[in-house]
C-alpha cells in the first residue's frame, strides 16, 4: 500500500486544472447503459471509481475503449447482463446507479445492497421506495435488491423524505424510459443532477424542472446514444481553495465552474481570504490571519457535506471558535481523531463538532478511512509545520485525479512512496 509524505509549511503558488467531477462522471457512465449505440463522454477524470464503474459497464456486457487523455467511448448494444456484485459495491457505493438504467433497458436488475461505510448507514431505501413507485417489484435475497419490471415502468410520483442525490439520479434514469409521467418532489439540486439531465434530454428524454427540487418527466419509447461532457469537480476545486487558505499562496484554478461552489466561497471571504471568480476559472489569495466560521452542512446549494472535513481542517488554523455541523451523514468526523493527533482542539457533541483554531498544526504519521477525511489529512499537512505521512492512500485515488503531481506543479514538497 502506498503513503503520501508531505514537508509542511510551502506555499502553494501557480496554477492548477481541474478535472471533471466524480459524482458527475459516475452517473453519466451509467447512464450510457440505457439505449444502444456508441456514448461518448468527455472530461472523466482518471479515478479508482471511475475504472470501477468501467469495470461494472464491462461486466454488464458493454465495450469501452480511452481516447486521448479523458474521453472515453462506451458502446452498449450488448448489455445483457443485469448484475452488481457485492464485490463491486463494496469497493463503490455508487454502483447502485446501475440499478435504475439496468431497469428500463432490460427490465430486471439485481445490485447488491451496499453495508455500512467509514461515514454512516447510508442505505439505498429511497432508491427502493422510488422504483416500487414507478411499477418496480422489488425483493431481497441474500443481500441483493432484486428488481424486476416485465411490463416495463409506469411513471409515478416519488416523493424523497431527505433530496438524494444518487437517488434523485436513478429515479430519472429509470422514469426517461417509463410509460406516462413521473414526478419526483424533493428532488436534490446538485450540479451533477444537472448534468445527468442534460445527458438525458440529449438522449430523447423529456425532463422539467431541472435546477430546482421538483422534477417532471415524461416518458419516451426510445432513446439514443450521445456525446456529453462531465462538468468540472466542484469539490476538488473546494478542496484547492482550502488547501491554499491553508498554506497561505496565491493559486489559480482552471477549467473549472466557481458558479457551483457559493457557499464555500462566501464562507472562505469570510475567513479572510481574497477570491476572483471568472466563468471558468478561480484565483485564491491568503493575504493574512484567518478568521474562525461556523458551517452547517446542507443539501446543494448548501455547504457540501463533501468539504466539511477540509474546511474544518482550515478552521484549526485559524484563531478562535467554530462550530461544524454535520448535517448529511451521522459518522462524518473521522478526521477528527487524526487533526487531534497533528495537534487541533476539536471536540465533538453529535453532529456537531467545535474547533478552537490554534493557528496551527504539527506534522504526524496519520491515516484516515474515507476519502474526504483523506484529502483533509493532505490539507492539515500541507499547512503543518515538519512532516506529515497520510497512509491508505486508496481513498484518494478514488476522487483525486494527479493529487500528487498536481500539488508538486503549484510547490508542495508532497511525494508518494511504497509502504
Ligand atoms: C452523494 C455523493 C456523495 C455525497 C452525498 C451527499 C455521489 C456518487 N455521491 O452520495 O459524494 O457525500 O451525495 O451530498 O454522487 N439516504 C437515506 N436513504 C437513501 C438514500 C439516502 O436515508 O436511500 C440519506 C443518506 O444516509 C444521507 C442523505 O440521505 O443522510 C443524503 O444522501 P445521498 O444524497 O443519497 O448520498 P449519495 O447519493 O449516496
Amino acid at each position: 500500500m502506498d503513503k503520501i509524505i508531505i514537508e509542511g509549511g510551502r506555499q502553494l503558488h501557480g496554477e492548477v486544472r481541474i478535472s471533471g467531477a466524480k459524482n458527475a462522471a459516475l452517473p453519466l457512465m451509467a447512464a450510457t447503459l440505457l439505449c444502444p449505440g456508441k456514448h461518448i463522454l468527455h472530461n472523466v477524470p482518471d479515478l479508482r471509481d471511475t475504472r470501477t464503474m468501467l469495470n461494472l459497464l464491462e461486466i454488464l456486457g458493454a465495450k469501452w475503449e480511452k481516447v486521448g487523455e479523458t474521453t472515453l467511448h462506451i458502446n452498449s448494444d450488448e448489455v445483457d447482463k443485469f448484475e452488481a456484485s457485492y464485490d463491486l459495491v463494496k469497493t463503490m457505493r455508487a454502483s447502485v446507479l446501475v440499478l435504475g438504467p439496468l431497469l428500463a433497458r432490460l427490465g430486471r436488475a439485481r445490485v447488491s445492497l451496499p453495508g455500512g461505510c467509514a461515514i454512516g448507514a447510508r442505505p439505498i431505501d429511497f432508491h427502493m421506495q422510488g422504483l416500487k413507485k414507478l411499477g418496480v417489484s422489488l425483493t431481497l435475497q441474500q443481500g441483493y435488491v432484486e428488481g424486476a419490471a416485465e411490463d416495463g415502468l409506469q411513471g409515478g410520483t416519488v416523493y424523497f423524505d431527505v433530496p438524494s442525490v444518487t437517488g434523485t439520479e436513478n429515479i430519472l434514469m429509470a422514469a426517461v424510459l417509463a410509460r406516462g409521467t413521473t414526478i419526483i418532489k424533493n428532488a436534490a439540486r446538485e450540479p451533477e443532477i444537472g448534468n445527468l439531465i442534460n445527458m438525458l434530454t440529449d438522449m430523447g428524454g423529456r425532463i422539467e424542472g431541472r435546477g430546482t427540487d421538483k422534477l417532471t418527466i415524461h416518458g419516451v419509447q426510445k432513446l439514443k446514444a450521445v456525446e456529453a461532457t462531465i462538468i468540472p469537480d466542484r469539490i476538488e476545486t473546494g478542496t484547492y481553495l482550502i488547501a491554499v487558505g491553508a498554506a497561505g499562496g496565491d493559486m489559480t484554478l482552471t477549467h473549472c465552474n466557481p458558479s457551483h461552489l457559493p457557499s464555500l466561497i462566501e464562507k472562505l471571504r469570510t475567513v479572510g481570504l481574497e477570491i476572483e471568480e471568472g466563468d471558468t476559472a478561480i484565483r485564491v489569495k491568503r493575504v493574512g490571519p484567518l478568521t474562525s466560521v461556523d458551517i452547517k452542512t446542507m443539501p446543494y446549494p448548501g455547504f457540501p457535506t463533501d468539504l466539511q472535513a477540509q474546511i474544518m481542517t482550515l478552521m484549526t488554523f485559524s484563531k478562535g471558535l467554530s462550530v461544524i455541523h454535520e448535517s448529511i451523514f451521522e459518522n462524518r468526523f473521522m478526521h477528527v481523531a487524526e487533526l487531534r493527533r497533528m495537534g487541533a482542539d476539536i471536540r465533538v457533541d453529535g453532529g456537531r463538532a467545535v474547533v478552537n483554531g490554534l493557528g496551527k498544526l504539527m506534522g504526524a504519521p496519520v491515516m484516515a478511512t474515507d476519502l474526504r477525511a483523506s484529502a483533509s489529512l493532505v490539507v492539515a499537512g500541507l499547512a503543518a509545520e515538519g512532516t506529515t505521512e497520510i497512509s491508505r492512500v486508496y481513498h484518494l485515488d478514488r476522487g483525486y485525479d494527479d493529487l500528487v503531481g498536481k500539488l508538486k506543479g503549484v510547490g508542495a514538497e508532497i511525494r508518494r512512496e511504497k509502504e
